[in-house]
């Protein structure tokens, strides 16, 4: 017999409405929506005052393990999950090794079957010569492609071997769209600086619409399913609009709130890849979000060290932790009234399980997975480095006063988070995709 809770009198997120009603769940799965508060269950949570969200899937963090394990591995990071309200992550492949084979990706989904508390999937990265094992891969959301260098040495820019991977395999690809020439001739015009601003000079607007372009062009052309991934510029807006029927796109929060006059404040702190831009990037990402145009909201959560973070540019490395700091942060702006609890229910769940055909996810429905994540729009909370549950121990929201934060993170019917303890130990399962959109 498997075990029943019933979530009681919470203010259900659906797509077009939110109501206050009790949600049964059969162990793993919700057996109904408005179910009868007098059901006999094995746990009552009583969710009063509380919204009840989809459990929040990132799709796109870096969790370092194997290899990078001082900085971040798959029980810190996915106990940071859990504590920012997110129940499903998919990974990216710049681990060492970095997961470039079937025999690489089956390692990660064993280490993450024994060490994640939340539901996980990992990405095949692709190089010039590994179309085998490209066309090989299952069980991973699909193909990442750095066609511009970022932290570590995956790289093909080689249009011949793009053609090749857009040409020759069948899962959905993604990609980090930064022009790699364009960024080596703008380092080269900029050798010697130590001027951390002068990273968001390298990898400028140019170099991130050159490559988005390019990316688009050949998903075009082979009629290939493709995801850009953290747009920074108004400039890639209208070419995703253009191609809004086969290409999906997403935003991070970094590019959401921070611009180049935070540099001044945080330095090599919002040091990312793609670069943080302007003001101007910031309203029109922002719009883009609210008008379909980018699906998804991800975090890229890309722990360093501190001790890393403080060299002194350009010897810092690129990336930042965020993934338990996300939802909060939209929480945020849905109580100053910038979006709704649907954009982030759309933007956080639903969006990221359709764009990568996550079965059972993202919906808050009878036969749906019993992954949700429950919030308190009214608790005010300070992020600070000292609550981080990430390894890098910082984040750069350090300081930032929050209106809304996750209190609760439900996965497959089992609470693993509640007012910020982690209550059970492993639950993550590897999630299952069908065909994407
Ligand atoms: O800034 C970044 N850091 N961007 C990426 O795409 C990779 C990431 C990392 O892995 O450190």
């Amino acid at each position: 017999m498997s075990r029943k809770t019933l979530i009681k009198n919470a203010t259900v997120v659906l797509p077009d409405e939110t109501i206050v009603t009790s949600v049964l769940l059969d162990g793993p799965r919700i057996s109904a929506v408005d179910a009868a508060r007098t059901t006999v269950v094995d746990e009552t949570i009583d969710a009063t005052g509380l919204h009840l969200l989809p459990g929040v899937i990132d799709d796109q963090v870096h969790f370092r393990e194997p290899g990078l394990t001082h900085k971040e591995d798959l029980s810190t990071a996915s106990r940071a999950c859990a504590k920012g309200g997110v129940t499903t992550f998919l990974e990216m492949p710049n681990t060492k090794p970095e997961t470039i084979s079937v025999e690489r990706l089956a390692q990660k989904l064993e280490l993450a079957s024994r060490k994640s508390i939340v539901n996980y999937g990992f990405y095949i990265g692709a190089t010039p010569d590994n179309i085998t094992e490209l066309q090989a891969a299952s069980r991973t959301p699909g193909i990442k492609i750095f066609i511009g260098s970022s932290t570590g040495d995956l790289l093909v820019d080689e249009q011949a071997a793009l053609e090749r991977i857009f040409a020759e395999t069948t899962l959905p690809i993604t990609a980090h769209c930064e022009d790699e020439s364009t960024v080596r001739a703008n380092a080269a015009a900029l050798a010697g600086t130590e001027n951390v601003r002068d990273h968001s000079r390298i990898r400028d607007e140019r170099a991130a619409i050159v490559a988005t372009r390019r990316a688009i062009d050949l998903a075009h052309r082979h009629q290939h399913r493709f995801h850009v991934l953290h747009v920074s510029t108004a400039a890639e807006l209208p070419v995703l609009a253009d191609h809004r029927n086969r290409i999906t796109a997403e935003a991070c929060p970094h590019h959401l709130f921070f611009n180049v006059d935070d540099y001044d404040r945080l330095g090599t702190r919002i040091q990312m890849n793609p670069s943080i831009k302007t003001a101007h990037d910031n309203q029109q990402l922002w719009r883009a979000l609210l008008a379909d145009t980018i699906q998804v909201i991800a975090t890229d959560h890309a722990p360093h060290t501190l001790e890393e973070k403080d060299r002194p540019y350009p010897n810092s490395p690129s990336g930042l932790p965020a993934v338990e700091n996300s939802l909060a942060l939209l929480l945020n702006q849905v109580n100053l009234g910038n979006c709704s609890l649907q954009h982030v229910a759309h933007w956080m769940s639903d969006a990221p399980a359709r764009v990568w055909g996550i079965v059972g996810k993202g919906r808050i429905a009878a036969g749906y997975d019993a992954d949700f994540t429950v919030v308190d729009m009214k608790r005010r909370e300070t992020i600070t480095n000292a609550q981080a549950g990430s390894r890098a121990g910082w984040t750069p929201y350090d300081g930032k006063e929050v209106a809304g934060w996750p209190i609760g993170t439900i996965v497959r019917g089992r609470r693993v988070m509640w007012d910020g303890d982690i209550v059970t130990p492993a639950q993550g399962r590897p999630v299952r995709f069908s065909e994407a959109l």
